[in-house]
């Protein structure tokens, strides 16, 4: 998708993840790669300081609104203003849904803060409603809101049957299933493609647009799927899968899907297409689909798709557009968002494949000290205008798979620390605002 993510706190939690992991790792191999357990455990405690950073001033300036604005210290509501250029349909005295409270949960669990944790669960249990007359992006609203109150809900259940203290009684999901059951409007169209938007209070808005992304359709299955699961109720799976085979019915003959597509006729918009913007969590949720609930039927459309990726879009280790129909070239040009491919890769077992796609990330990113938002590979310079790096965690997270599933073959450790404390000096000199 186009709007950016919510980059810090995730790319924050890998890394901590990665780091821990490299910290754990016996005395003997950590002198060998010259990297010691003590400076590990220090960069993973400034790991710590940056998530503690973030937190404590989103909750001190922004909360209950949607995320922090750090330079000026006010806040913005970003689920409703994602993809929402003109802030159609706000309510005049809207207070957001506490978006970076319910992303940051998850983080909180895995650095043991139970305590903050039990009070942000007490809070949105209390305070948190859907009931606002506010138009908001299915595709953003599903993965950051639908998506955090769920894996806040299993963090949750694991540890409260641990604890057994008795204060988790399932608000999150909840929360969770009347989120989800104001998705399903979006959903009543001949096709079963969903819109784009969805007024949360009053469902699909007079005159809504019938344009969405081939990722606003196709990136649903994995938190609704996980919904129906929780809950029983099996509409949020068959809504999703649904609209996830009405796509893949759409798909050219060469096992291509475009970019945009009108939900009402099922006609493609944008025929050029690549593994990026507009299309990218179409494949990673495909896969992860798979991993998730087992069914071949993802597994088959994935493997088709991954297949048709690499002979039509990809040119030695590069990745272009093409046009869907006759599989020519569109667009040269490598962007920030297709840096989840390495990953889907590693995923995949094709380990060769994202040993070379990885590398040449890596080396953009050397090049430039972060990795630009979008880079010509026709010309072999920057575009002119988006030159910039929102925070975006894709290549951390295949960074991270990578290492998990390699480590000493592809990556040593010595690698992986190299590149994490990469990632933290830039995370901290370029980009903290103190
Ligand atoms: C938003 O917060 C303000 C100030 O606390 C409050 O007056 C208002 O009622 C809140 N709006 C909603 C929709 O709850
Ligand atoms: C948990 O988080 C809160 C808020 O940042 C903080 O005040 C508290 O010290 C943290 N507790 C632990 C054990 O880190
Ligand atoms: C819900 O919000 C109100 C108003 O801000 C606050 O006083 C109350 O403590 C909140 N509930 C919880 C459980 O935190
Ligand atoms: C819908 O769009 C039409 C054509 O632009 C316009 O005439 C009509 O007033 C719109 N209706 C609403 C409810 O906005
Ligand atoms: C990874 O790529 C490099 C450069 O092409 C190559 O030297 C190395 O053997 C590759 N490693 C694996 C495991 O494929």
């Amino acid at each position: 998708m186009r709007s950016p993510r919510p980059a810090r706190l995730a790319a924050v939690a890998l890394l901590l993840a990665a780091l821990a992991a490299a910290a754990a790792a016996p005395a003997a191999a950590a002198s060998r790669d010259g990297y010691g357990r003590a400076r590990r455990l220090r960069m993973r405690g400034k790991v710590v300081e940056m998530f503690y950073h973030a937190y404590d001033n989103y909750m001190a300036y922004a909360f209950p609104h949607d995320e922090l604005k750090p330079l000026t210290k006010g806040f913005t509501d970003s689920l409703s203003e994602l993809g929402n250029l003109n802030l159609e349909h706000l309510p005049q005295d809207y207070n957001g849904s506490a978006l970076t409270l319910v992303e940051s949960l998850s983080s909180l669990v895995v650095l043991g803060n139970l305590t903050e944790f039990d009070r942000g669960v007490s809070w949105l249990s209390e305070n948190l409603t859907f009931d606002v007359d506010a138009r908001v992006n299915l595709f953003e609203c599903n993965i950051r809101l639908l998506g955090g109150l769920i894996s806040a809900h299993i963090l949750a259940k694991d540890y409260s049957s641990q604890n057994k203290d008795g204060v988790y009684q399932n608000q999150l999901l909840h929360l969770a299933e009347n989120l989800g059951s104001r998705f399903l409007p979006a959903f009543e169209t001949p096709t079963g493609l969903p819109y784009a938007w969805i007024n949360l209070k009053y469902g699909v808005m007079e005159n809504e647009t019938t344009e969405t992304s081939t990722s606003g359709c196709g990136s649903l299955i994995l938190e609704m799927g996980a919904l129906s699961r929780l809950t029983g109720d099996p509409r949020y799976e068959a809504a999703a899968l649904r609209a996830l085979r009405k796509l893949w019915s759409m798909r050219s003959s060469l096992n291509l899907v475009g970019s945009t597509l009108d939900v009402l006729s099922g006609n493609w918009i944008e025929y050029s297409s690549g593994i990026g913007a507009g299309v990218d969590s179409f494949y990673e949720y495909l896969i992860k689909a798979y991993i998730l609930f087992g069914s071949d039927e993802y597994w088959d459309m994935f493997h088709s798709a991954y297949l048709a990726v690499q002979k039509y879009f990809r040119h030695g280790p590069w990745y272009h557009e093409a046009d869907i129909r006759t599989g020519e070239a569109t667009h040269w040009q490598l962007t920030s968002l297709q840096a989840f491919w390495p990953g889907v890769q590693t995923l995949l077992g094709d380990v060769a494949a994202a040993n070379l796609s990885h590398r040449e990330f890596y080396n953009v990113w050397q090049r430039f000290g972060v990795l630009p938002e979008r880079y010509l590979l026709d010309y072999g310079i920057l575009h002119p205008t988006e030159k910039y790096y929102p925070l975006r965690p894709e290549f951390a997270e295949s960074t991270f798979y990578l290492y998990q599933a390699t480590k000493g073959v592809i990556m040593n450790n010595r690698q992986i620390i190299l590149l994490g404390f990469f990632f933290l000096k830039i995370l901290i000199k370029q980009i903290k605002i103190i």
